[in-house]
């Protein structure tokens, strides 16, 4: 099977240059729990198949397989968008400065496109967070990552760093799915300029078998987690769907044929009960 996907549309994410904003393609490929032994195969097929958008972290301990799926895939650097993510024990700066540089001889990229803070941790490296978001400043003023941001803050945590540094996010990646539409802090997003990316955007995959998504798929002749996906894209949400499978990469990409009205959408919305799959962040232990 070599099955195309559609490039998917755009969403324009604030760079060092206000006036030219960057395109981000609105649907990538997650990593989170891609082991060593298959994330390097997952993203060959990812790329074949036509995703554009790797999003993957210090902490997967994959980037080196995802910089050899990169380097033998033949896609032209500029048409690609890679993601990392500053691990947890590295928020000091020296210690962020050399896991910056580790992670792009990993990829094996000269400019990353996005590096994010992975969660609002500096109190346990024994620092603040307003000083790990100076580190993230001096990375982009180096060059070598054409944006950066944050993953996991909560609304005080975004108010402090852009107080101290007058420096907004352009992304802030948080769990995001039907069961938790985290509506608080998509407003303060949108009133901030910040890029809503949405990781376990399936719930794990734990929404597919929910009875509404289910019944919707039926509705509009697509799978459960297309419905998601579409779901996210038309709330002008990033969406970065996981899978191992060749076939399920390819579909879950292959979604922008399909149009949820506005009832499903609102049926969709309802779900929401709080309900996370991953941790909390006033909550995660280093
Ligand atoms: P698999 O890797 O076996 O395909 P999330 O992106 O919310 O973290 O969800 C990822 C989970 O959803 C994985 O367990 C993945 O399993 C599963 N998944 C992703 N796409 C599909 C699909 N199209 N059909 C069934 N399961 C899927």
């Amino acid at each position: 099977m070599n099955t195309v996907v559609p490039t998917p549309p755009a969403s324009l994410i604030r760079g060092t240059n206000e006036s030219a904003p960057l395109q981000m393609p609105q649907l990538g490929l997650g990593t989170y729990k891609v082991g060593v032994e298959q994330v390097e195969r997952v993203v060959r097929d990812a790329l074949d198949v036509g995703y554009r958008h790797i999003d993957t972290a210090q902490m997967y301990r994959n980037e080196a397989g995802v910089g050899a799926a990169i380097a033998g895939s033949g896609v032209p650097r500029d048409q690609l968008w890679v993601t990392s993510k500053l691990n947890n024990p590295n928020h000091r700066r020296d210690d962020a400065l050399r896991s910056f540089d580790a992670t792009m001889e990993a990829l094996g990229l000269d400019v990353l496109d996005l590096f994010l803070v992975h969660w609002p941790l500096a109190a346990s490296a024994g620092i603040d967070l307003v000083d790990t978001w100076r580190t993230m400043i001096e990375i982009l003023h180096s060059g070598r990552v054409r944006a950066i941001g944050v993953s996991n803050f909560q609304p005080e945590h975004l108010r402090r760093i852009v107080g101290a540094t007058d420096v907004v996010p352009a992304v802030n990646q948080i769990e995001l799915h039907p069961w938790l539409t985290q509506s608080e802090l998509r407003a303060m997003h949108a009133q901030m300029g910040i890029v809503t990316q949405s990781w376990s955007p399936l719930g794990r995959g734990r929404l597919l078998a929910e009875p509404t998504v289910v019944e919707i798929a039926e509705a509009v002749g697509a799978s459960p987690a297309q419905v998601i996906i579409r779901w996210h894209l038309q709330n002008s949400l990033v969406v970065i769907p996981k899978s191992t499978h060749r076939e399920r990469l390819a579909a879950n990409a292959d979604v922008f044929g399909i149009t949820l009205d506005d009832t499903q959408m609102a049926a969709l919305n309802a779900l929401d009960q709080g309900l996370r799959t991953g941790s909390h962040p006033d909550q995660i232990q280093v």
